[in-house]
């Protein structure tokens, strides 16, 4: 891997590490390439799912399906981005295309959406998309030696057409 994809990847790392599951923040190019290839094994199983956003051949964040059931027409959606890429809309726009692909594409009921009641950007997303808050779960989240409170939002299919006015 060339030396500034390193610098890049360290960079995102540290931006990120505060506020996804420790199991998404790999410090080796195995550990990514085993965090790839277990969602890779998922999707072709219909599960969870990861997608790259790019521009200009440079890999700004992603967005995933942090669990995907078909059977009961539940999934979750993830997100993260490198500095360079904050503050464009890059995420907005793309959870809004999955969510139409959830809904419309697969007819899934209920997409949740997860953070750290104290990640204001992606508490704004959840707002700015019209996900309803649930509720917090108290002390479940651990970063660094302390523990923090997890915020729970949701948006059901009748709610996502109506809001967006589409029928089916
Ligand atoms: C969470 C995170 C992805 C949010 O990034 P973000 O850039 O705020 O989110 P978006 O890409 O949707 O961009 C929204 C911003 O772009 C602006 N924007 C510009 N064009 C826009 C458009 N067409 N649509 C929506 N927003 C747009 C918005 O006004 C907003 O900026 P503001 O908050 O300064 O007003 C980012 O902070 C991050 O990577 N954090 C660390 C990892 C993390 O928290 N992951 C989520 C775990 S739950």
């Amino acid at each position: 891997m060339p030396k500034n994809s390193q610098s890049i990847l360290a960079r995102a790392r540290e931006h990120i590490r505060p506020w996804v599951g420790p199991g998404f923040v790999t410090e080796t190019v195995e550990a990514a390439r085993a965090t790839l290839q277990r969602y890779a094994s998922a999707s072709v199983n219909d599960g969870a799912r990861i997608y790259g956003i790019w521009d200009a051949g440079v890999l700004l964040g992603g967005v995933m399906f942090v669990s995907f059931d078909a059977a009961w027409g539940n999934c979750e959606l993830g997100c993260w981005l490198e500095p360079a890429g904050v503050g464009r809309g890059l995420i907005t726009r793309s959870i809004e295309l999955l969510m139409a692909w959830a809904f419309i594409e697969r007819k899934m009921e209920r997409i949740e959406w997860r953070c750290r009641t104290d990640n204001e950007r992606s508490v704004a997303i959840a707002q700015r998309l019209l996900l309803r808050s649930e509720g917090v779960l108290r002390s479940n989240w651990v970063f660094d030696g302390q523990r923090y409170d997890t915020a729970v939002f949701s948006i059901l299919r009748p709610e996502w057409l109506e809001l967006r006015g589409r029928e089916n």
